[in-house]
C-alpha cells in the first residue's frame, strides 16, 4: 500500500485508540495522525485526553462538542421512535457512531485526509457501525482498523504502547469494558462474562441501588411537543439540560439499569449492563402519550416499524435508505404527539399514573359508563353479528363435513 500522508483517528483516550496512534506512524508508514476526541456528555477530562494524543505522538489533537447534535438529532430521533433493540436496550452507545463517524468525514475533509480509522476490535458492533458510517457518507475515504488487524494480547497493546509515550493505564485495572456518554452507560466482560453472575453494584455510576433509592415515592410531569420532550414539571429545558434532569431524576430512584443477553451483528451473543435512566423514562412516557394521541391503526404499523429502525440503527445502518425512509413516516406520525405525562418514580420503579393532551384522541362521553354515555349501544349487536361471522361459517362447515363422514 502506498503510505498515507495524513489519517483522522477517532480518538478515546483508551489504550486500543492510543496505541493506534504509534501503531499508524509505524506500521502503516503514516507522517501525520490527527487525533479526534468526540465530547458525548461522558464527563472525561477532554483537555488531559487532547494532551495523551499528543504525547502518544498524534501532529494535531482536536476535540469536537457534540453534545447537542447529539441529544437533538439522535436521542430525540431514538425517542421518538421508542427505539429499544431486542425490546431492551434503548441503543445509548449505537446512537453515538454515526454522529462520530459523521464528524471524522466532516473533520477529514477539512484537513485534506485521504483516510480515517478508528480503534474498534473485530468482534464488536462499533466496528459495524462506524465502517457503515464512513461509508455511506463518504466511500471515497479509506478506513483503516489496526487494532482489528494487530495480533497483539492485552499486555502486548500495552507493551507497545508504552514503548512510543503511551502510558499504561494508572488504576487498577478495571475487569469492565465500559463506554459511556450523556445517555447512560455499557458495562461488558470481566465477571459479567458469566450471565448467571449478578453485577456488583460498584459497575453502575448513573443510578442507586434499589437499597439506596429513597422511601419516598416522587412524582414527576414530562411535558412533550410533537413528540420531543420539553419540559419538567412544568419547566421548559433544551434538549441538553432536559436529558440531563432526567438522568439525575430517574437515576436517583434507581430506575433505567438493563441486564440482557444480545445478539451481536457478527452473530456473537453476549452479556451487556445498561444504565440509561434519563432515556428510557423518556422513551416510557413517550410511548405513554402516543398511546393518547395516535389512532390505533397507526399505532399498530409505527411499532412494528420502531423495531425495524432500532435494528438498524443497531446494525450500523443509521445512512440508509430505508431508516431515512422511515424518519418520514416516524416525523409525520409526531405532530399530535403533545402534552405530558405523570410518572411516579420510586425503588427502580418509573409507573405511569397520568397522561392528558390537547390534541387527545380519547373521547370521555364515549369512554364513559356514565349517564353522558354517547355511544350508541344498539349497534354494538349487528356489528358484532358481522365481525364474528367468518369464524361461525367456519365452525359450521367443519360441523357439516364430520355429520357427513
Ligand atoms: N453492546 C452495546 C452496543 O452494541 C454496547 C457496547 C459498548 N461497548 C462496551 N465496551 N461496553 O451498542
Amino acid at each position: 500500500m502506498k503510505s498515507l500522508n495524513k489519517v483522522v483517528l477517532a480518538y478515546s483516550g483508551g489504550v486500543d485508540t492510543s496505541v493506534c496512534i504509534p501503531y499508524l506512524k509505524n506500521e502503516y508508514g503514516i507522517e501525520n495522525v490527527i487525533a479526534f476526541a468526540a465530547d458525548l456528555g461522558q464527563g472525561d477530562e477532554l483537555a488531559l485526553i487532547r494532551q495523551k494524543a499528543l504525547d502518544a505522538g498524534a501532529s494535531e489533537s482536536l476535540v469536537g462538542d457534540l453534545i447537542k447534535p447529539f441529544i437533538e438529532n439522535f436521542a430525540f430521533q431514538a425517542i421518538r421512535a421508542n427505539a429499544l433493540y431486542e425490546g431492551r436496550y434503548p441503543l445509548s452507545t449505537a446512537l453515538a457512531r454515526p454522529l462520530i463517524a459523521e464528524s471524522l468525514v466532516s473533520v477529514a475533509r477539512e484537513l485534506g485526509a485521504e483516510a480515517v480509522a478508528h480503534g474498534c476490535t473485530a468482534k464488536g458492533n462499533d466496528q459495524v457501525r462506524f465502517d457503515l458510517a464512513i461509508g455511506s457518507l463518504a466511500p471515497e475515504l479509506k478506513v483503516l482498523t489496526p487494532a482489528r488487524q494487530w495480533a497483539m494480547s492485552r499486555e502486548e497493546t500495552i507493551a507497545y504502547g508504552e514503548k512510543y509515550g503511551v502510558s499504561a493505564p494508572v488504576s487498577k485495572k478495571s475487569p469492565y469494558s465500559i463506554d459511556l456518554n450523556l445517555l447512560g452507560r455499557s458495562i461488558e466482560a470481566g465477571p459479567l462474562e458469566d450471565p448467571f453472575v449478578a453485577p456488583s453494584e460498584e459497575v453502575f455510576a448513573m443510578t442507586a441501588s434499589i437499597k439506596d433509592a429513597p422511601d419516598e415515592p416522587q412524582d414527576i410531569e414530562i411535558g412533550f411537543e410533537s413528540g420531543n420532550p420539553v419540559s419538567i414539571d412544568g419547566i421548559a429545558l433544551d434538549p441538553v439540560s432536559l436529558i440531563r434532569k432526567a438522568n439525575l431524576l430517574a437515576g436517583k430512584h434507581g430506575f433505567g439499569r438493563i441486564d440482557m443477553i444480545e445478539n451481536r451483528v457478527v452473530g456473537i451473543k453476549s452479556r451487556e449492563i445498561y444504565e440509561t435512566p434519563g432515556l428510557l423514562l423518556l422513551i416510557r412516557a413517550h410511548q405513554e402519550l402516543e398511546s393518547l394521541t395516535l389512532s390505533a391503526d397507526v399505532l399498530r404499523t409505527k411499532v412494528k416499524l420502531e423495531m425495524e429502525w432500532a435494528d438498524l440503527v443497531y446494525q450500523g445502518l443509521w445512512f440508509s435508505p430505508l431508516k431515512e425512509a422511515l424518519d418520514g413516516f416516524f416525523d409525520r406520525t409526531q405532530i399530535d404527539v403533545n402534552g405530558s405525562v405523570k410518572i411516579r418514580l420510586h425503588k427502580g420503579n418509573a409507573m405511569i399514573i397520568g397522561r392528558k393532551s390537547n390534541t387527545s384522541l380519547y373521547i370521555e362521553n364515549m369512554a364513559t359508563y356514565g349517564s353522558d354515555d354517547n355511544f350508541n349501544h344498539k349497534s354494538a349487536e349487528g356489528f358484532i353479528y358481522i365481525w364474528g361471522l367468518p369464524s361461525r361459517l367456519w365452525s359450521l362447515a367443519k360441523l357439516r363435513k364430520n355429520l357427513k363422514n
